[in-house]
């Protein structure tokens, strides 16, 4: 989580944590950033370089887009800003980020979404590049996309912290946003709304209907599982075993549907499987109060790999933010209530350091 210190004692905003949530969502731009953006806009109204100052663009033709775009339109200038940290997309310069930026397009899409999910993507190599644009409601932040701009870091799959290339970009982009009027000056940066990771909902991984029973909300626990099965680090490969674990499920065991809540894949997004609001079928006696949190793999020996394990962490917290999960949850290993070997050694030693983990 260490970018988003960065991104904030870059924008000058100090202090800020889990614990001050109501705090910050509430809080607007402080004086002195609305001053130093005023100037900066000043600045660029000065300076013959113009915008394009500001940090280079890469257009939609540039990059390569599809054509394929989402349509609804945003009411300018937007109330809110959403920064994101896209994992998976190493690159370090324009033709190899175009070359991931058009992967990501084919992902989203792919998804069901109906374009590149972001407003703009900010690369390490100080790029600006055109997601939906401006003018155009992305589909980054349920409850968000049409009130806010989705902004976006390239991320790598190994996590990492934005350049200072990309966050002067970045904040080079935030700065023109609001000047341009498509981001009010007193926007508000509500903190952790990104920390709701994009869910594969079960319609875009083909899921067979199933009526289970519901669960009792909020849930009490979280439960994290390994699935010891074959593991999978691309979009259309976890899809594919999404399935097969639900088939799984459902044929061999006689399941109602797929066992777990969510499950994780290598390519660090979240599928969704029964859901926050039905029963799972993965430890007997919890699955009514437990979010069961499956990683896709077999994790004895080593663990899963950094992007797989802020995705589930960020679900967590989302999990909280959004009500589906207790604030005062227990996090235990599948093999603390329940006699199994999931969620494997490897897995297991991670876990025990997450917050609310109990043995
Ligand atoms: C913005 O410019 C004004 C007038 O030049 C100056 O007084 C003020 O300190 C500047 N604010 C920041 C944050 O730089
Ligand atoms: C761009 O980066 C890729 C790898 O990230 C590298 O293979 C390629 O040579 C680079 N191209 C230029 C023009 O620097
Ligand atoms: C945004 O969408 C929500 C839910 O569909 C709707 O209630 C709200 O009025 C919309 N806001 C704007 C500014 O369009
Ligand atoms: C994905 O998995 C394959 C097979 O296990 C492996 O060879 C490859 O390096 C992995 N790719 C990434 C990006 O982790």
């Amino acid at each position: 989580m260490l970018w988003w210190l960065l991104v904030f004692s870059t924008l000058g905003l100090g202090a800020w944590g889990d614990s001050s949530w109501d705090k910050i969502q509430d809080k607007h731009l402080s004086k002195g950033l609305q001053d130093l953006l005023g100037n900066i806009s000043q600045l660029i109204e000065k300076d013959k370089r113009g915008l394009s100052g500001v940090s280079t663009m890469v257009s939609r033709k540039q990059w390569g887009a599809d054509a394929i775009g989402c349509s609804a339109q945003l009411a300018l200038p937007v109330d809110f800003l959403v920064t994101h940290h896209v994992p998976g997309l190493d690159c370090q310069n324009q033709t190899s980020c175009s070359q991931r930026l058009r992967e990501l397009q084919g992902h989203h899409v792919r998804n069901g979404w109906c374009d590149v999910a972001y407003n703009f993507l900010v690369g390490d190599d100080g790029r600006v590049y055109e997601g939906v644009g401006w003018n155009v409601q992305g589909v980054h932040t349920q409850g968000y996309n049409n009130i806010s701009l989705g902004l976006a870091f390239f991320g790598t799959s190994k996590g990492h912290s934005p350049s200072p290339a990309a966050l002067s970009a970045m904040e080079g982009l935030i700065s023109s946003a609001v000047y341009k009027g498509h981001l009010s000056p007193v926007y508000v940066q509500p903190l952790l709304v990104k920390a709701c990771p994009l869910i594969v909902q079960r319609s875009a991984w083909d899921a067979r209907e199933a009526h289970c029973p519901k669960m009792n909300q909020p849930a009490q626990y979280v439960i994290i599982i390994h699935t010891a099965g074959r593991t999978c680090n691309k979009s259309d490969e976890c899809r594919v075993l999404v399935q097969d674990i639900q088939s799984s499920f459902m044929d061999r065991w006689e399941s109602c549907d797929i066992g777990y809540n969510f499950l994780v894949g290598q390519d660090g997004i979240i599928y969704e499987g029964v859901g926050w609001s039905v029963q799972g079928s993965h430890t007997s006696g919890y699955n009514d109060i437990a979010l069961g949190l499956a990683f896709m793999g077999t994790f004895s020996g080593s663990p899963p790999n950094a992007a797989a394990l802020e995705a589930a962490q960020n679900l967590i917290r989302c999990s909280v933010v959004k009500g589906h999960l207790v604030p005062d949850y227990l996090l235990v290993g599948h093999s603390d209530v329940t006699n199994v070997l999931s969620p494997g050694r490897a897995l297991y030693n991670i876990i025990k350091t997450w917050p609310h983990f109990r043995h």
